[in-house]
């Protein structure tokens, strides 16, 4: 096990390359199941999440070749080639689902190819009961018989037919999966109320690129003109804009001037704009974003309620309340995505901050110096939002079960070192 040291109160200064979402490649992996032609795809990043996508298809035959792996890989940028033609099993085991709960993206595209799915539920995870039941009713909807059995979800079709799908709300791996899916139906689906991040556009222009008949991603109805056959593709992974924002946070918590690069700040309107209000310096480019904060003088606090994009996003709720115990006076911060996802909150506390929370409500009061502490990693994002406490704390904080933290993190503690930050990853 892996902990980080970390010595804070380190200004920040230079640039930081944001890496390919991992959010963006899952997806564009488990597309690969649609077609027996090659999938390339570039800029890859190296992170444990991916490397479980890997386990779990290679576990099937398939073939994918130029992923390295490993947190201790250095390299930023890779490529990944997939090949499904060996083939042999239509089943993503438990094992592999409990770590992973993206590893559900392989069920629609399985089922629109093969006729045939067994995937573990999830179950509970960290941040609350993350239900798979919307996926399985946009199957049902196209014809697939379910059946679930001893924690599994077995699904079974001839060939999907096309249809409408309302989703109750916007999920973002289950409109990836109804999508895939619909590429190789017989007629048209039809997905209302569909999740619109940007992930999603860039799987539709995948699997635009692979044959497929897509339109309205992106929007909050998408329509998808099945076909017979996909074929092979190479596809540029999109610039994780979670990542970009952690950064983004990062350095205006522990001050200095930060230029955060390859990333879209188009993606990040909802964060930008909380980072105005909150009264933070930046300026941006087409890829780029500069963040300045020279003086010390307390943030304005402010509100945020995290929704479905384009709305502030839940994965960096826990990383702009960390920011906001630098505010003036009191920020109110709303989590509607999932409803544990407040856990670092005890860990802050134990670093000095004010916040109380009650239901799916925190309350955050600034004007606090937080100070160093042992603590520990509960989720991905909270883990990240503990490294911008650690950064901005007096003294040393040490962060234990980074495992969290390396599932979509990319050498965070290389990058953050880069610019200045005193961080260690230490074996303990
Ligand atoms: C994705 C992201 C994750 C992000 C989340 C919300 C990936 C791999 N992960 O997760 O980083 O935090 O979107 O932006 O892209 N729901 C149901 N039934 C379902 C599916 C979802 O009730 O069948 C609910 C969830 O409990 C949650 C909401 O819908 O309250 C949105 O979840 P969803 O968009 O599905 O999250 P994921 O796709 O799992």
């Amino acid at each position: 096990m892996n902990k980080l040291v970390i010595k804070g109160r380190k200004k920040l200064y230079g640039t930081v390359e944001i890496s390919g979402a991992k959010n963006a490649a899952l997806p564009a992996m488990a597309a690969a199941i649609l077609t027996s032609e090659d999938v390339h795809l570039h800029g890859v990043p190296h992170l444990a999440d991916v490397t479980t996508m890997v386990d779990l298809l290679e576990k099937m035959g398939i073939k994918t070749m130029g992923y390295k792996g490993g947190h201790e890989n250095n390299l930023i940028k890779s490529s990944i080639t997939l090949n499904t033609s060996g083939m042999n099993t239509y089943e993503a085991p438990y094992e592999l689902v409990k770590t992973m709960r993206a590893s559900v993206l392989v069920l629609g595209p399985l089922v629109a190819r093969y006729g045939k799915a067994k995937v573990s539920l999830p179950g509970g995870c960290a941040i609350g009961s993350r239900p798979i039941d919307l996926h399985i009713k946009g199957l049902a909807a196209l014809g697939a018989n379910v059946s679930i059995d001893h924690g599994y979800v077995n699904v079974t079709a001839k060939r999907l037919k096309g249809a409408k799908i309302v989703f109750d709300t916007p999920t973002v791996t289950g409109t990836e999966n109804i999508m895939m899916a619909g590429t190789l139906a017989k007629g048209i689906t039809v997905i209302e109320n569909a999740a619109k991040e940007p992930e999603i556009t860039s799987l539709a222009e995948q699997l635009t690129k692979m044959g497929a008949v897509i339109h309205g991603a992106g929007t909050d109805i998408i329509e998808i003109q099945g076909i017979d056959r996909l074929h092979g593709c190479s596809m540029d992974i999109i610039p994780d804009r979670i990542e970009a924002g952690t950064y983004i946070i990062a350095a205006a918590a522990a001050g200095g001037e930060v230029e955060v690069t390859n990333c879209n700040p188009r993606h990040l309107d909802a964060l930008l704009f909380k980072m105005k209000e909150a009264g933070i310096e930046y300026t941006e480019t087409d890829n780029s974003v500069v963040v300045k904060r020279e003086r010390e003088a307390w943030l304005k606090s402010v509100t945020i309620k995290t929704m479905p994009y384009p709305n502030f996003p839940t994965d960096l709720q826990a990383q702009f309340m960390v920011l906001m115990t630098q505010g003036d006076s009191t920020s109110i911060i709303t989590e509607t995505i999932f409803e544990n996802r407040f856990m670092h909150v005890a860990e802050l506390r134990r670093m000095g901050a004010d916040i109380t929370v009650e239901n799916n409500v925190a309350i955050v009061k600034g004007r606090t110096r937080l100070t160093g502490a042992q603590i520990m990693a509960t989720d991905l994002r909270a883990s990240a939002s503990l490294v911008i406490a650690g950064l901005m704390a007096d003294n040393v904080t040490e962060l234990s079960r980074i495992y969290h933290l390396d599932r979509g993190y990319e050498v965070m503690e290389k990058k953050l070192s880069k610019i200045g930050a005193k961080i260690e990853r230490v074996k303990v």
